[in-house]
């Protein structure tokens, strides 16, 4: 008789034969760096993350390195927001100014920095490009979202990641990068990226909550799957090295399409609201806040994901540390 449970009986044997793992060094951390001084801003929406001012950062960053966690994604909150998102290209801008930081510090040397490119944290009116008459203008956008890449790259960004949904933003911003000496720069393109409630608590975090309307118009449908891998196939034809998939726990499905088809490296991307209702759901002592997330992440590895983005990363670092 078949009997499965042969290879169930110890923790060894399961060990041995298992398929998929999760490692320190496939994780990304999300970090979100604002202006201003002294400060590390609770998320309330997000328990455990943090804004930090640039002097605050290292707090964080040591956390990260020690850890062994190898990347993180920078997201910044600007002092002040325009029309036009100039804070996002703007070479003093916040995210320059904590790359800049970062790479001026010789114990983050090996850290890589992963810059997100979009406008919706720098607009007045919270989307991710440029706006007339109600309309959210595509080809409009893209020399700034190419200007801001290029700013990025000038800081010292190691990654540039679009996750602004304009079409041809990885085009224009690939073409920026090698006219502006930066061939070697690779793209990160958030290129299945879906109009999702799960972002709500990163928009309380970035505070980029839309101000009229919502994204529906230039982020995916969560209803379309094949569609996504139109998006991907898109980006790679621009010129994108990775792509990110995004939300995840929801949209294992996509990954999943994405990395049986195309031979490159997929990022999940574990987004705010996935992060958050596993918060709430530990702090009410409704599950086993260590053994969800590894169940997740785990999920995440089975899908095809190679990265994960996550703001589980510290904990997860540590619990592989710990072991079982
Ligand atoms: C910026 C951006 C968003 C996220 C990453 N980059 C928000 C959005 O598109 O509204 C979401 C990340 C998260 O929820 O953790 N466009």
């Amino acid at each position: 008789m078949e009997r499965m449970r042969r290879l169930r009986v110890s923790p060894a044997m399961r060990s041995m034969v298992r398929e998929n793992h999760v490692r320190i060094d496939e994780l990304v951390y999300p970090v979100f760096v604002m202006e201003g001084q002294d400060l590390c801003q609770p998320v309330d929406s997000m328990p455990g993350i943090c804004q930090y001012s640039i002097d605050r950062l290292p707090e964080e960053l040591n956390r990260v390195t020690k850890a062994g966690i190898p990347a993180v994604l920078l997201f910044g909150i600007p002092a002040h927001k325009d029309e036009v998102g100039s804070g996002a290209y703007d070479d003093q801008g916040i995210v320059q100014q904590a790359v800049r930081f970062i790479k001026s510090e010789k114990k983050y040397q090996n850290l890589i920095v992963i810059a997100d490119v979009c406008l919706c944290e720098y607009t007045s009116h919270g989307h991710c490009g440029l706006v007339k008459d109600g309309i959210i203008l595509n080809d409009e956008t893209l020399p700034l979202l190419a200007k801001t890449a290029v700013s990025y790259a000038k800081a010292g960004a190691d990654i540039i990641a679009p996750s602004d949904m304009m079409d041809s933003r990885v085009r224009a911003i690939r073409e920026a990068l090698d006219e502006n000496g930066f061939v070697q720069i690779p793209i990160m393109a958030y290129s299945a990226k879906f109009a999702s409630a799960f972002y709500g608590p990163f928009r309380d975090a970035a505070h980029s909550v839309p101000g009229f309307g919502d994204r529906k118009t230039y982020q995916m449908d969560p209803a379309n799957g094949r569609e996504a891998m139109r998006e991907v196939e898109e980006d790679l034809l621009e010129g994108a090295d990775m792509i990110i998939a995004k939300p995840a726990m929801a949209y294992m499905d996509i990954i999943r399409d994405i990395t049986t088809t195309y031979n490159i490296p997929v990022a999940a991307y574990n987004v705010s609201g996935e992060y958050s209702m596993v918060k709430a759901a530990a702090e009410k002592g409704w599950i086993n806040e260590k053994k969800i997330v590894m169940e997740i992440m785990t999920g995440l590895k089975r899908a095809g994901a190679k990265m994960i983005i996550t703001y589980h990363a510290l904990d997860v670092a540590k619990w592989i540390r710990e072991g079982e």
